[in-house]
């Protein structure tokens, strides 16, 4: 029998308007926009007053699993998620084991399957030497590089190498942009004792910007698709901007657009990420690089470490903060407040990161895209509580900040997996299916 789910009276955000109008769920597809409303339905939701949007895809999470399963796991991940309308995430190989042969790849699909609550996928990383791994693996969205080393020991830096691997291999390869180099000459340079202060001073926007020119010129020379993961400068943003074809496509993350360097006084090592805080010039330029195009999408990098490890003295403490669910209502808040769109959350949120990475059925309201849906309520105001987050670590850089615009309830695959401020325990979460054929951003835009 079919499974009919109505939900009526909420304004629709579809990509180029928002409509009050009814849409049909079917068996996990949206089977009609503008159903009539007589359509007869197993449940109907009233949804007066609220927003329907896609389900948010966010193409950079870590959730530690297999590994450091004490800061996060797929199960506790994907119900941040689901809290926070992050209905797909494509999550990174540093994991413990790293995710660097097809057979590691196939045994996170078999974790996401049995643990997530939202749709799953998984990058490959690659190293210097699993070349033979990266042109076998297929069910990934594509290859992880760490031009530049981060949390786990991942660096591949070597030209040789890097060359190898964007001439030979077919599948979209993203990176870690930050200069091995310059950092470790920067880190030099410093004298001991350091402080928090000084990770924007070893990561500079230097060292930013040489990496993210030199993957774009491997990418250029290679005709290779290439995504710049988390942009955090004004220069990266004037060099994207003159990449035009699509064949380059970048992200920026919530922390980038919403702190900078003035907030380590208050943040101390919570505001610790790579790569590291900017200037609120940065942070102006890469809204402006999203309103025009330079930047696509956003992303969370969604990296939890527990409080106790970022208590460590730097350079002891770990980089990186959480995000999968304050990234919406972060990015709400900012429709409130005038400066962009439902639809330009539709497009950064959803529909891009589908066309990034060749993702089949998702990032739309439309008939027969899968119904991963987030109803939000655009008047709700609350402040962001770390008693109330859902990752493992407990906590946000964002504790204590008033937000307006809320999810309220989370559909994947036409289940509800978040509603009433409770969240699903099944794993009802399914593989993303990735076609490359489709050719990515630049064939799709
Ligand atoms: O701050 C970060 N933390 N940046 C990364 O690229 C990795 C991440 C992590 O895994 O902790």
């Amino acid at each position: 029998m079919l499974h009919r789910t109505l939900i009526r009276g909420a304004a629709v955000v579809l990509p180029r308007e928002t409509v009050r109008t009814p849409v049909l769920i079917e068996e996990g597809r949206i089977a009609s926009v503008g159903a009539p409303a007589h359509t007869r339905a197993d449940e109907v939701v009233d949804a007066d007053g609220l927003h329907l949007m896609p389900g948010v895809i966010d193409d950079q999470v870590h959730f530690r699993d297999p590994g450091p399963t004490h800061k996060e796991d797929l199960r506790t991940g994907s119900r941040a998620c689901a809290a926070g309308g992050v209905t797909s995430f494509l999550e990174m190989p540093n994991t413990d084991p790293q995710t660097v042969t097809v057979e590691a790849l196939e045994a996170k699909l078999a974790l996401g399957a049995q643990r997530a609550v939202v749709n799953y996928g998984f990058y490959i990383g690659a190293t210097t030497d699993n070349l033979a791994e990266l042109r076998r693996a297929s069910r990934t969205p594509g290859i992880k590089i760490f031009i530049g080393s981060s949390t786990g020991n991942m660096l591949v830096d070597d030209q040789e190498r890097l060359e190898e691997i964007f001439a030979e291999t077919t599948l979209p390869i993203t990176a870690h942009c930050e200069d091995e180099t310059t950092v470790r000459a920067n880190r030099a340079a410093l004298r001991p004792p350091l402080t928090v202060h000084d990770h924007s001073r070893i990561r500079d926007r230097r060292a930013a910007v040489t990496a993210t020119l030199r993957a774009i010129d491997l990418a250029r020379r290679h005709d290779h698709r290439f995504h710049v993961l988390h942009v955090s400068t004004a220069e990266e943003v004037d060099i994207l901007g003159r990449q035009r074809d699509g064949l380059i496509t970048a992200e920026a993350c919530p922390h980038h657009l919403f702190l900078d360097v003035t907030d380590y006084g208050r943040l101390g090592t919570l505001a610790q990420m790579n790569p590291s805080l900017k200037t609120a010039g940065d942070r102006a330029a890469l809204w402006r690089g999203l309103h025009e195009g330079a930047i696509q999408i956003i992303a969370t990098d969604h990296a939890p470490h527990t409080l106790e490890e970022k208590a460590a003295p730097y350079p002891a403490s770990p980089s990186g903060v959480p995000a999968v669910e304050v990234v919406l209502p972060l990015m709400l808040n900012e429709v409130d407040r005038g400066r962009c769109t439902l639809q330009d959350l539709a497009a950064w949120m959803c529909d891009r990161p589908a066309r990034i990475w060749d993702i089949v059925g998702k990032g739309r309201i439309e008939e027969g895209f899968d119904a991963d849906l987030v109803l939000v309520d655009m008047a709700a105001e609350r402040a962001v509580r770390n008693a109330e987050q859902r990752t493992k670590c407990g906590w946000s850089p964002w504790d204590g900040t008033v937000l307006t615009g809320w999810p309220v309830r989370t559909w994947v695959g036409g289940r509800t997996v978040f509603a009433g401020g409770r969240v699903e325990r099944e794993a009802v979460g399914r593989e993303i299916v990735f076609d490359h054929k489709r050719g990515g951003y630049r064939a799709t835009r």
